[in-house]
């Protein structure tokens, strides 16, 4: 895939050299995330950050990222806050706001909307996740994790084990790492969650179809022989009510000793956060947050390096970073 100027809206762009072209620029930016040095790379350019959806960590990293690589960033959150609102289209908020930035990230809750949006912008769209459809960004920070986690342990993505589990339907992170991982040689996908909540058809059919194997069950049972256990949250945002969503809310939890009885020892925990820590869900206890093996920080640290590189990439920077750097002269606890 050319990068250089183009829209990220979707996995389905990325073949496995586009992906280790990321994966390479992302790893040239680890002293700038870890502040050892800066770049003012992009000084001028300005990204807007357009949030129609809640977020924490997407939103924010994809602002830190910009500012690290010497950009600056506006940013509009929630849609009551913006002229869609008042029934502005999307096309003619691309237009304006594609005015105002060199390049834009975006999130709104209805799937294809960025991809619509990105029709009407003068300017490269990253999409930041659509409704229940794609997150492409996270997909990539996640699969960059598999990858160095996956070289910790002496392996490589191709022939790993991952266990999805929880909300498989509405989880677009898991639909994008699912396309992703689909590119590898022979993942070992075990799919757990309710029937209802189950992968969606067209996603199964893409990893069958590329010779991977696939196991759906309802049930964490047995020992599951994962390399990666990626739990999901209940997206209960995406459901006609609160009581449907009710009905999922606390159905597959992960703690210290659920772990222990069906994992490995080294089976890597991943979740794409935000993880629900309400006493009636707590899908991801917090006595698992010393376990070495949780590297739900490492990806979040990792969206940095991988928004880094996309930025870099689309706006054509990836081979002048270096050329201006300078340094730092705080202190700083991250080196
Ligand atoms: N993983 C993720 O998309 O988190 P936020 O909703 O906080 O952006």
């Amino acid at each position: 895939m050319k990068f250089k100027g183009e829209h990220i809206l979707s996995v389905n762009q990325f073949d496995r050299d586009s992906i280790q072209a990321v994966f390479d620029v992302a790893d040239q930016m680890t002293p700038y995330a870890l502040r050892q040095k800066r770049t003012k790379v992009l000084d001028g350019a300005i990204l807007g950050n357009l949030f129609f959806e809640p977020s924490t960590r997407t939103r924010v990293s994809f602002g830190t990222a910009f500012n690290l690589l010497g950009g600056e960033v506006r940013e509009t959150t929630g849609m009551s806050n913006s002229a869609l609102a008042k029934g502005e289209s999307l096309f003619d908020t691309a237009r304006v706001l594609s005015g105002y930035s060199d390049i834009i990230a975006m999130r709104h809750p209805d799937s294809g909307s960025v991809s619509e949006f990105a029709e009407g912008s003068r300017v490269p769209v990253i999409n930041g996740g659509d409704g229940p459809n794609e997150h492409p960004t996270q997909a990539l920070l996640d699969l960059y994790t598999i990858s160095k986690e996956q070289q910790y342990h002496g392996g490589s993505i191709d022939g790993i084990h991952i266990a999805m589990i929880g909300d498989l339907k509405y989880g677009r992170t898991v639909h994008s790492l699912s396309k992703l991982l689909s590119l590898f040689n022979n993942v070992h996908f075990t799919l757990i969650s309710p029937k209802e909540l189950g992968m969606p058809e067209s996603i199964l059919e893409t990893l069958r179809s590329a010779g991977h194997t696939v196991e759906v069950t309802e049930q964490l049972e047995g020992s599951v022989d994962a390399d990666i256990c990626y739990q999901t949250r209940i997206q209960e945002e995406r459901f006609e009510s609160q009581d449907e969503a009710n009905k999922y809310r606390g159905k597959f939890r992960l703690n210290q000793s659920i772990y222990t009885k069906h994992f490995k020892s080294k089976t890597v925990i991943m979740h794409p956060l935000p993880r629900d820590s309400r006493a009636d869900a707590n899908e991801l206890d917090n006595d698992l947050n010393m376990n070495p093996n949780l590297a739900i920080f490492r990806q979040t640290d990792n969206g940095v390096l991988v928004r880094m590189a996309l930025f870099a990439l689309t706006l054509g920077v990836e081979n002048l970073v270096t050329k201006y750097d300078r340094e730092v002269h705080w202190f700083s606890t991250k080196c």
